[in-house]
């Protein structure tokens, strides 16, 4: 590698133990979810299997808790429970990714990982920097081990995208199929359309531009970190698009993530089904899937959201920002994608209780929890230490976030006809609700002061674990 990525490394290690001991001090730091080491993270980036490791790269700013410039930070594990950390793969250090490593997937071959990625510089002058002043590559760093990058290029540059789009064109999501090598791109078109962009390479070196997706009717500005998958024999096409206004209970959140059943062929004729929003907490935007060695599907998404009006006080208090959701194994039912923590983490139970309850019931809570609830009534109440409340009544599920705990985070609400059971994650941070097995999720972080108790008010059981912390193992100090 380059004597640029050389020096960059080791100013990043140099940042990291730095900061390291005040980062790990905070009693905020989460027990069961992947966080930056220091400084900021957002998306889930380059997700798979190889070389008998589970990989999530993500975008990581060692530098600046409050996002600073992009680097792509590594964590490995073997059994999505005992994770390491491993050196930045990506830094910006090609004169087509000066100012950021985006967003991008990994494609595992035979011989080596394959891991493609946006590109990003600002130029320098008066831009608008949305049609004209930004670069927006997208590239291709190859690693054998996993771990060292052998080389980086650039596979296509703004030229060769579309000529009506704008300079917003990022997170390719490239996959194998029939023999050949697809990928999707978000896209901002020059009349700020969102849509995806569709892919196709013999060799994954030389790409053509065959489909375009988007819907009849424009649905928000810019189409950020697009995925396409089949789970369960439905084609999803997911996204996180920006520019889509609030309708009711529905997209409350500045951006939404969502998705679309895709009937017919991405490569020709298409037709997209009904938006579903993939999640509505508050923080969670930019998921991207993975197929696990066992055929899961798996999605991890950044528990955090882009250009909110909420905090998060780690970043001023403790040099740290940010986290990603647990990893959910996701499946169709036929009409929603489903979406429950993976099994695996069923290993961190400990303490398990079963309570049944008519009227109200107090329990005590460790640090971490799953508690999986069975509603037995129309009602439910739900409330975890000083920080947060949960109410199903009338078709709608309720968290409230109080103001201490909330950070600026208020209240998020969630349709649903019945509520046959809910399952509650909370971390020290984080609270992640998976409704009806699954069929909605809401995540948030909060910062209760205390969070050591569980009130349930209405009629049903309770499945009651404390959570383990996993394990992170952090490079040598
Ligand atoms: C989504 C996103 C991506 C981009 C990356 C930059 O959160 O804006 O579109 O590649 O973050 O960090």
């Amino acid at each position: 590698m380059n004597a640029l990525n050389r020096d960059l490394n080791r100013l990043v290690r140099h940042f990291e133990q730095e900061d390291r001991a005040k980062v790990a001090a905070d009693p905020r730091r989460l027990r069961f979810h992947l966080m930056p080491p220091v400084g900021w993270m957002n998306d889930p980036n380059g997700l798979c299997w190889y070389n008998g490791n589970y990989h999530v790269f993500y975008q990581y700013s060692p530098f600046n808790a409050n996002r600073g410039v992009i680097f792509w930070g590594h964590w490995t594990s073997p059994d999505l429970l005992h994770w390491t950390q491993q050196p930045v793969p990506l830094c910006p250090d090609q004169p087509w990714n000066l100012h950021g490593v985006y967003s991008g997937s990994a494609l595992v071959e035979e011989d080596a990982l394959y891991l493609y990625y946006t590109g990003s510089v600002k130029f320098a002058g008066e831009y608008d920097f949305i049609n004209n002043g930004r670069g927006s590559s997208t590239a291709l760093a190859i690693t054998r081990d996993g771990i060292h990058v052998d080389s980086n290029q650039v596979l296509l540059e703004n030229k060769d995208y579309p000529a009506d789009l704008s300079c917003h064109v990022r997170d390719p999501k490239v996959w194998k199929q029939d023999g050949r090598y697809y990928m999707v791109l978000g896209a901002r078109t020059k009349d700020s359309v969102g849509e995806v962009l569709v892919y196709e390479s013999e060799d994954k070196l030389h790409w053509k531009h065959i489909n375009t997706l988007k819907t009849p009717e424009p649905f928000g500005y810019m189409w950020e970190c697009p995925d396409l998958f089949c789970v369960d024999g439905q084609y999803i096409l997911s996204m996180s698009p920006q520019g889509v206004s609030r309708q009711g209970n529905h997209f409350q959140n500045v951006y939404s993530c969502g998705y679309f059943p895709l009937n017919g062929d991405f490569r020709g004729a298409y037709t997209l089904g009904d938006y579903t929003e993939a999640d509505v907490g508050f923080d969670y935007y930019a998921p991207q899937t993975f197929e696990a060695p066992d055929g899961r599907r798996i999605v991890i998404g950044w528990m955090g959201m882009p250009d909110a009006e909420y905090t998060n006080p780690t970043a001023n208090e403790s040099g740290w920002q940010h986290a990603m959701s647990v990893p959910r194994e996701l499946h169709w039912n036929g009409e929603r994608i489903t979406a429950v923590p993976v099994r695996e983490l069923e290993q961190l139970h400990t303490n398990h209780r079963t309570v049944a309850f008519n009227g109200t019931t107090r329990e005590t809570l460790a640090e971490g929890a799953d508690i999986q609830i069975t509603n037995d009534s129309l009602h439910l109440h739900v409330m975890l230490g000083d920080g947060a409340v949960i109410e199903y009544g009338d078709g709608l599920l309720t968290l409230t976030l109080t103001e201490a705990s909330g950070c600026g985070r208020t209240q998020r609400v969630a349709e649903t006809e019945q509520l046959r059971n809910l399952r509650i994650l909370k971390d020290t941070s984080s609270l992640e609700l998976f409704l009806n097995d699954g069929e909605q999720v809401m995540s948030t972080r909060f910062y209760p002061q205390r969070a050591d108790t569980l009130l349930l008010g209405g009629q049903g059981k309770a499945e009651i674990y404390d959570m383990k912390a996993m394990e992170f193992t952090y490079l040598a100090e």
